[in-house]
Formats: structure tokens, C-alpha cells, sequence
């Protein structure tokens, strides 16, 4: 049966549930597994996407996985297409489709993510072998001069364009303008980039005619840079980006899917819960397309040993659920110790409503 993207939208930012991000360049996943000992290889990373996508209970905390390229076209252990073993699953497959960040030319220390060429056969073949969103990553940088106007400007652009061909073709585009959390920067300096890059970006797809309605959106959290000296609290930082985000985000779009940006999973958990606790409401779904802060604890746990995969499940249900809990505003801290089959029956209790 074939869905809108309104229904493709709403579905991944269903109660309770969020985004798993799996879609590392096989440069960057190879970083990752080399820092814990793993080697990279074709067969060691379709093992590790195998163990995450097919955790047990995944699904009732993830709603869709973004895939990288290669993952996309393996298969399981059974040699079922791990697209077709994911949708099985209750999951819903994405794709990472821009080809990466590279350096903008006439602007120093800036990029400029490229992909479009070609996009629309690929987005046709991506759409072919079953996947039913899509994401593109725009990389700003933070200081005290950066970003240039060039730079925002034409990452916009590419952003809109890629999510007009993305919803030319069925697939629901998740557009990801991310101010990098890297720099020396105050929580001040990020609430000024961050709502210049969104107007900008919300811009864009406007004139490119691009459906609110059938895309999400992926942004940073307004945070002071990882090597500022400024500590902001848990409950700054939620007010800070909700504050930015309430200006900047019409209602029409469905949902707000985070990054989580490099910071500790417990923080980045903290942060979303914060800004859906209480009696807080929003126009628009806030919850979770993590990656490191999904699966960090997950790698570790599995470290490339086919033993490890029950530890690397379960490490990953856990974060799961607990993002869950935080897209819900019911996080607590003692979610974190509780032992993962109670924690499911309460959880399940508290979203039976929707
Ligand atoms: P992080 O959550 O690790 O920032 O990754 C999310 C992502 O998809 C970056 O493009």
C-alpha cells in the first residue's frame, strides 16, 4: 500500500517515538569502530546495522532508521534485504542522500554539502528498494565571524532543493541544517546562528515549494559550544531552543527530530525531556534522531564480537526507551537503572492512550 508523505510524516513522529540515525559514511563508522579495537569491514558493519535494526522491541520506541548507502543494499544473516527485515520489523526505512559536507570555495573553514546531481535517479532507486524517507545533512560552523551569509545561503538552497525531489518521488525528506556544537562559542552566539540558519532554510523551501506538511525537521539544539567554558543548565538550554524553535518552525511542519551533536546520551536525553515535560505544548512533535547518542553505549556493548550482540541490543533498547520517555516528558532518571522488562511494561501502560 502506498502512503502519503503526511502519513509517512506523522507516522515517524508518532507518541512516543523517534529516529534511529545508522547512516555513517564508512569513513566515519570506521573512526568509531577503530577507537573501541573493531576492524572495519564490508561484513563487520552490516553485522553491527544487523544488530541494531533487529534489536527485540525496537520498534515500539523507533519509529524509522536512516541508512547509509551500503547498509541499504546488504542483507541479514538469512539473506533477507535488511530494508525488507527492517519494515518486517515495524520500522521504516530511511537513506542518508547527500554525498557529504565539502569545502565551500572563496569561504574558509566552511562547507557546502553536495549530492544533488543525479539525485533524482538514485532517489527513484532508494524509493525501489524500499525506503520511505530521506536525509541530507547541511553543516554550519560557529565563531565569532562564521557562518558567512555565502555559506548559509547556499546550503538552504541545496537543503531545499534536495526536499522538493524527495517529495517528487514519495519519500519524505528530513532536513537537516545542523550548527555544529563544536567551538568555543556562548549559548548567546548559537541563539543567534541558529535562528538565522532556520529563517533562511524555512525560506528556501518555501520557494521551492516544498509540502511543510510532508517533511520533518532535524536541528541542533541551541547549546554553548563543546569548548566554551560557559556551563548552561538543562532547563537553559531546553528554554533557549524551544524559544528559537517556537519563532522559527511553522505549525504545518509534523514533527522536530533532534541530532544529538557528539553530547553525552544522558544529557541529550535530559535536554529533550525537559522540553516536553510538564504542561509544555507544541504545535509540532519534538522528539529524537540520534545517532551517537543512541548507539555509543550499543557499540561498546557489542565491540565487534558476535557475543556481544544480546549486550549491544539491550544497550540500545535502553537508550531507546529511555528517548522514548524523554519525547513523552517522562523521563527520570531512574529509568536508567531500571531493569529493561519493567521499564517496557511501564512504558507501554503510559502510551497505551494514543
Ligand atoms: P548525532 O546524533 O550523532 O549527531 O547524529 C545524527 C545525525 O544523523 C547526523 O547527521
Amino acid at each position: 500500500m502506498k502512503h502519503s508523505l503526511e502519513e509517512i510524516a506523522q507516522a515517524l513522529v508518532a507518541k512516543g517515538k523517534g529516529i534511529l540515525a545508522a547512516d555513517e559514511t564508512v569513513p566515519t563508522i570506521s573512526k568509531r569502530f577503530e577507537a573501541l579495537g573493531i576492524q572495519s569491514t564490508a561484513e563487520s558493519r552490516r553485522a553491527y546495522r544487523e544488530m541494531l535494526v533487529m534489536t527485540p522491541d525496537l520498534s515500539r520506541f523507533v519509529s524509522g532508521v536512516i541508512l547509509y548507502d551500503e547498509t541499504i543494499r546488504q542483507a541479514d544473516g538469512h539473506g533477507t534485504p535488511l530494508a525488507e527485515a527492517i519494515t518486517r520489523a515495524g520500522i521504516m526505512p530511511g537513506i542518508k542522500v547527500d554525498t557529504g559536507a565539502k569545502p565551500l570555495a572563496a569561504c574558509p573553514d566552511e562547507t557546502v554539502t553536495e549530492g544533488l546531481d543525479g539525485l533524482r535517479d538514485r532517489l527513484k532507486e532508494y524509493q525501489s528498494i524500499g525506503a520511505r524517507f530521506a536525509k541530507w545533512r547541511a553543516v554550519i560552523r560557529v565563531s565569532d565571524h562564521l557562518p558567512s551569509e555565502t555559506c548559509v545561503e547556499v546550503n538552504a538552497q541545496a537543503l531545499g532543493r534536495y526536499a522538493a525531489l524527495c517529495q517528487e518521488q514519495g519519500l519524505v525528506p528530513i532536513v537537516e541544517p545542523e550548527v555544529l556544537m563544536d567551538g568555543t562559542h556562548s549559548l548567546a552566539r548559537a541563539e543567534q546562528v541558529t535562528p538565522a540558519v532556520l529563517e533562511r532554510v524555512f525560506h528556501a523551501l518555501y520557494t521551492q515549494r516544498v509540502s511543510l506538511e510532508g517533511m520533518l525537521l532535524k536541528p541542533n539544539m541551541v547549546v554553548p559550544g563543546k569548548e566554551s567554558a560557559e556551563r548552561a543548565s538543562v532547563a537553559a538550554i531546553a528554554t533557549a531552543t524551544l524559544r528559537v524553535l517556537s519563532r522559527h518552525v511553522p505549525a504545518a511542519v509534523p514533527g522536530i527530530v533532534f541530532l544529538s551533536g557528539g553530547q553525552d546520551e544522558r544529557r541529550a536525553t535530559a535536554h529533550l525531556n525537559a522540553m516536553n515535560a510538564g504542561s509544555a505544548t507544541h504545535p509540532w512533535r519534538v522528539s529524537f534522531s540520534y545517532g551517537r547518542a543512541l548507539q555509543d553505549p550499543a557499540l561498546e556493548a557489542w565491540g565487534g564480537r558476535a557475543s556481544g550482540v544480546q549486550a549491544g541490543q539491550q544497550a540500545l533498547v535502553h537508550r531507546a526507551r529511555c528517548n522514548s520517555a524523554a519525547s513523552l516528558g517522562t523521563y527520570d532518571e531512574s529509568i536508567e537503572t531500571d531493569t529493561a522488562e519493567a521499564g517496557i511494561a511501564s512504558h507501554r501502560a503510559q502510551w497505551s492512550d494514543d
